[in-house]
C-alpha cells in the first residue's frame, strides 16, 4: 500500500470523525435557542460534558487530533488540485457546465475559508469570551458589565446569548455555519465514494439526496443557535 494512499484514507477517516463532532456540536448549540430549548436545556448539557472524565484528552484524541491530521493533509491536497470550475482562456480545461466541478472547486474553497473560521471561532469562543470561575459562581462580561451564573453551563448560555444580539458576528457565524456544512456534507458525500460504499450512478444520486438534506437540517440547527432568540 502506497503511502500516499493511506495517507489519503486516514485524511478522509477524519473527515468523518468531523462531521459526526459538528452533527453533535450544532445539534447542542441549536438547544441554546429558547425555541428548542433554552438556559435550562442548553446549560445541562454542557455541564454534562464538562463533567465527562478524561474530558480533555477525549477533546485532544478525538477532535484536535482529527482536525489537525485533516487540515495538514488537507492543505497538502489544496497544492495537488487542479480546478476546472472557472473559464479559462484555453490554455487549460475548463468545464463549469458540470455540478460535480463546481462542488469539488468549492469543497477545497470552503476548506480555506474554515482554517479561518475554526481558528477565529475557537479563539473567540474557547478564550476570549469565556466565562471565569469568581468565588464559586461563573462571570462573563456583556454590553451592560459583568454578569454571573451559578453554573459554568448557565455563564455559557448567557455569553452565547450576548454573542448573538450584534447583527456582524450573527451574519459572521451564518456564513461560518453554511460553509461548515457545506464542506461537511458534500464531502461526505465524497467519502462515501471514497470508501466505496456509493460505486453505482443511482447510488450516488440517492446519496446526493440524503447528504443534501442532512445539510439543510443540520444548517438549520445552526441557524437557530444564531437566529433563534
Ligand atoms: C468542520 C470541519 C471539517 C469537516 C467536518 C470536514 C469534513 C470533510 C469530509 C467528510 C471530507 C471528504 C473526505 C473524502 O472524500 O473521503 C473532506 C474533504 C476535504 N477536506 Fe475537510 N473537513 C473539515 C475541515 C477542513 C479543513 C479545516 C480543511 C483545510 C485544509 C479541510 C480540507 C479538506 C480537503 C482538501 C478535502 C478534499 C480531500 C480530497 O478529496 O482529496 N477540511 N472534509
Amino acid at each position: 500500500m502506497s503511502g500516499d494512499f493511506f495517507w489519503r484514507r486516514v485524511q478522509s477517516l477524519a473527515g468523518l470523525g468531523l462531521v459526526v463532532f459538528l452533527f453533535f456540536h450544532l445539534w447542542t448549540n441549536a438547544s441554546a435557542s429558547p425555541w428548542w430549548g433554552g438556559e435550562n436545556v442548553y446549560a445541562a448539557a454542557v455541564n454534562r460534558i464538562h463533567a465527562m472524565p478524561f474530558l480533555g484528552w477525549i477533546e485532544v484524541g478525538l477532535l484536535a487530533l482529527p482536525l489537525l491530521i485533516h487540515t495538514l493533509w488537507g492543505i497538502v491536497y489544496l497544492y495537488s488540485s487542479s480546478y476546472n470550475a472557472f473559464p479559462t482562456d484555453g490554455s487549460a480545461p475548463a468545464l463549469p457546465e458540470y455540478p460535480r466541478n463546481r462542488a469539488y472547486t468549492w469543497q477545497r474553497l470552503t476548506a480555506v475559508l474554515l482554517i479561518f473560521g475554526i481558528a477565529a471561532h475557537v479563539a473567540h469562543m474557547r478564550w476570549m469570551e469565556a466565562p471565569q470561575a469568581v468565588s464559586n459562581e461563573f462571570e462573563i462580561q456583556t454590553a451592560a458589565g459583568a454578569v454571573r451564573a451559578s453554573s459554568f453551563g448557565s455563564a455559557v448560555w448567557k455569553m452565547v446569548q450576548e454573542n448573538f444580539r450584534s447583527l456582524p458576528i450573527q451574519v459572521l457565524y451564518t456564513l461560518f455555519v453554511w460553509t461548515a456544512v457545506y464542506h461537511a456534507f458534500n464531502g461526505l458525500w465524497t467519502f462515501l465514494i471514497t470508501w466505496g460504499v456509493t460505486l453505482s450512478a443511482h447510488a450516488q444520486n440517492v446519496s446526493r439526496i440524503v447528504t443534501r438534506l442532512l445539510m439543510i437540517g443540520l444548517g438549520f440547527l445552526g441557524f437557530l443557535a444564531i437566529w433563534g432568540w
